[in-house]
């Protein structure tokens, strides 16, 4: 027997039923909002994803789906949907044009990752992507967004944020920190050795203990801040705190891709397990240029579609449409033509074989149809069709014609 490969799984019955609704619904919400759908290739070259998220992540350094195709070049599934975004706003010059554009999308994800509950192989990202307003209002939109999407499918999170900083910034910062983490680097783990050449702010980021401790004096960059990237820090948490939003401010959050500038968040929900994050995102104002593009801001989210679906409650649905059977083999044939016909109005579902009422009515209601449409041999001679309305539960015949 062959199973789907480890870290992946097939989505079925009530969780794609799930899956659909929130991706109607999102997309829905992002259209609100302004966001037009996009869709980006699923593969892309190995190297957008070392420019943008960085050869220094753990996704682009450990967890890749990397091979060489047919035509010899350097591919790769996509571990996450801004750098396709990017590429292709690029590509398709809308950064030579002048205003502002927000793009929606969702789809598979691949991360080369050690599977484990709210931690796949294959994952579904719903995504957005804003491009040309660095204005802070649009930070607050891109978390009003993300919050309203959240409500919907009422899902309960703890925002967090954090400001990681501008090219003013960042670089003194990051010095301070270098010279910090030199005096303590015997006492930490070999990825934070690592960390230090390669980037040095993701130490904060580590998960063991003794690395913690030994980072609890280190030099943290909300107090490092410009003046222009604490104002509009101070703009944002300012006003979540009189929109009656609540948020923590993490100063360890600092996110595991590397593009990221400014404000950075995630949601986080206690009712998920060790993978606890709902979504992430934050401000890439430099990843446009970077990829050689024209400077333009960006700021964007994602959400793991999985880590949500068990949270998602379906909307109780309405019994509808139609199920066509015959009671005798003659009638097979008209019960499929008129079948046929229904079914260019509402959901239909044809039964192939002849059976007793009982068992046809029984399909019927299993399969949530309305009505349960019959021909025997006494309704093909009458030329008529036996129907059950299967929720106010009458019954009545009806000519074929008429039908
Ligand atoms: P990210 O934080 O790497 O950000 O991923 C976003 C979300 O995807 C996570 O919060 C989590 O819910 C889900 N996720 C990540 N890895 C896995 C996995 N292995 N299995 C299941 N779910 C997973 C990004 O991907 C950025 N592109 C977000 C962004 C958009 N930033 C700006 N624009």
């Amino acid at each position: 027997m062959i199973n789907a490969l480890r870290g992946m799984k097939d989505l079925l019955s009530t969780q794609i039923e799930k899956y659909d609704y929130f991706i109607k619904n999102a997309s829905d919400i992002a259209l609100n909002f302004g966001f037009e759908h996009i869709e980006t290739p699923i593969l892309e070259e190995m190297a957008l994803f070392k420019r943008s998220v960085g050869e220094s992540s753990d996704i682009v350094g450990k967890e890749m789906y990397e091979f060489i195709d047919k035509g010899n070049n350097n591919i790769c599934l996509r571990p996450e949907g801004t750098a396709g975004v990017v590429r292709s706003f690029i590509q398709n010059k809308y950064d030579r044009i002048a205003g502002v554009k927000r793009f929606f999308y969702h789809g598979a994800m691949f991360r080369y990752e050690r599977p484990q509950k709210g931690r796949l192989r294959e994952f579904h990202q719903f995504g957005v992507e804003c491009f040309g307003e660095s204005n802070p209002y649009e930070d607050i939109n891109i978390i009003l967004l993300l919050k309203e999407i959240l409500d919907f499918f009422k899902i309960e999170y703890t925002l967090k944020i954090n400001s990681l900083g501008c090219e003013k910034c960042l670089p003194p910062f990051k010095e301070n920190l270098v010279k910090f983490l030199g005096d303590i680097e015997d006492g930490l783990c070999d990825d934070c050795k690592r960390r230090i050449r390669t980037n040095p702010i993701r130490v904060f980021d580590c998960k063991n203990k003794s690395c913690q401790e030994l980072l609890l004096d280190a030099p943290r960059l909300g107090v490092s801040l410009c003046d222009e990237c604490s104002k509009s820090f101070n703009f944002i948490k300012n006003f979540l705190l009189e929109a009656n939003i609540k948020y923590e401010v993490d100063s360890n959050l600092v996110r595991g891709l590397d593009y990221y500038t400014k404000t950075a968040f995630e949601f986080v929900s206690t009712e998920i397990g060790a993978q606890n994050a709902v979504a992430g995102g934050g401000r890439y104002d430099k990843l446009v240029k970077f990829l050689d593009g024209r400077d333009t801001p960006g700021i964007g989210f994602a959400i793991g579609i999985e880590r949500i679906l068990n949270l998602i409650n379906l909307p109780k649905t309405e019994k509808s449409g139609y199920y066509f059977g015959a009671m005798d083999e003659n009638a097979i044939s008209l019960v499929y033509k008129l079948g046929v016909k229904k079914r260019k109005q509402e959901r239909v579902e044809i039964a192939y074989n002849p059976k007793s009422l009982k068992a046809h009515l029984k399909t019927a209601d299993k399969k949530g149809m309305r009505y349960c449409a019959v021909i025997g041999e006494n309704e093909l001679k009458n030329h008529q069709v036996w129907i059950k309305d299967l929720v106010k539960k009458e019954e009545f015949l009806k000519n074929i014609e008429e039908f």
